[in-house]
């Protein structure tokens, strides 16, 4: 039986993932910067993943064999202070390889994105294996811990499992500062009859997953034998493109008459180096990677939800 710890839990990807092990039975130990929030449910610790001696302790103490590595400065946000980013993305991740292989871990989950392509990567529609020259911080940090999970797979044998996350949508938690946070906050204005203003060009086209099929990507690929997985590397996957105006229409076609304005900023750039979509016909075949839900699905759900 897993015993799973999460690192950076209370963020948007950690809450849904929390909630689904524990619905399941399944020991899992929330940690995050943060004080325990009041009336939390799960097995919680205040930790800050750059503390190596206090991720060994809570390994120990509480037998942990499996990690979901998830602590992580995003897109947009790292942009402000790219060093602290660094620090954050990279030291975290040493520090959880340190401590995997001290501790003799089975298996880590540690998630990549869209973020390690760029211009040079074909974005209309970007293999599995392109050309990457990411121009953010974030994504050069996602490129190295790629790099990085392939190094410590081939020199020590350490099982570290990875997706290229394109935007994810969920209405449980705020978006954590991403390029793809738009559709996010458009959702969220069309609940409360705001008008929105979006960050990104009306015709923008980025790649989308809702959350309920991140947490079945992610199940599935750590439910799978290593030997089934091709690479070692991080697997693209996607749920459905869209734009922001097409998402207005999905919006609208639900009875809201929601008004946007459109004030492209700084994320606009980064936007222009990113995949409009991608191409995960891997994760298909290695692990049956298959996605359920489109943009007017996920619209109808978040808007009721
Ligand atoms: N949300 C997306 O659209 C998306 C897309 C691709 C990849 N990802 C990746 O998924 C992971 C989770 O993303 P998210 O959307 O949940 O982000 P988020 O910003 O919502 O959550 C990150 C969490 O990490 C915590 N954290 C930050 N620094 C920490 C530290 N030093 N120690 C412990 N906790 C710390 C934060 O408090 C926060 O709760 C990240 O690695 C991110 O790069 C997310």
């Amino acid at each position: 039986m897993n015993r799973i710890l999460i690192t950076g839990a209370l963020g948007q990807l950690g809450s849904a993932l929390l909630k689904h092990y524990h619905d399941k039975g399944i020991f899992v130990l929330a940690t995050d910067i943060h004080e325990c929030p009041k009336g939390l449910v799960y097995n919680y610790e205040k930790l800050d993943a750059l503390n190596f001696e206090g991720l060994l302790d809570v390994v120990k103490k509480y037998e942990i064999n499996v990690i979901y590595h998830l602590a992580a400065i995003l897109s947009a946000k790292g942009e402000k202070n790219p060093f602290h980013s660094w620090k954050i993305n990279m030291d975290t991740f040493q520090n959880i390889v340190d401590v995997s292989l001290k501790c003799k871990i089975e298996r880590v989950f540690w998630p990549s994105s869209i973020a390690v392509f760029g211009k040079d990567s074909n974005l209309e529609y970007v293999p599995q294996n392109s050309l990457m020259n990411p121009t953010t911080l974030y994504g050069v940090s996602k490129l190295a811990g790629e790099k990085l999970m392939n190094y410590y797979f081939e020199k020590y044998q350490l099982d570290i499992r990875s997706i290229r996350f394109p935007g994810i949508i969920s209405m449980d938690t705020k978006p954590g500062g991403g390029v793809t946070d738009y559709i996010i906050e458009m959702l969220n204005a069309s609940k409360k009859g705001n008008e929105y203003i979006c960050f990104l060009d009306k015709n923008q086209r980025l790649p989308m997953i809702f959350m309920e099929d991140v947490i079945s990507a992610i199940t599935l690929l750590m439910s799978k034998k290593r030997s089934v997985l091709s690479i070692s590397s991080s697997y693209n996957i996607v749920g459905f493109t869209t734009t922001p105006e097409e998402c207005l229409l999905a919006i609208k076609s639900n009875g809201i008459n929601l008004k946007v304005h459109y004030k492209p900023d700084f994320r606009q750039k980064i936007a222009n180096t990113w995949p409009e979509n991608v191409d995960d016909s891997l994760a298909s075949k290695d692990w049956g990677w298959s996605p359920k839900f489109g943009l007017d699905k996920t619209v109808k759900i978040a808007l009721n939800g």
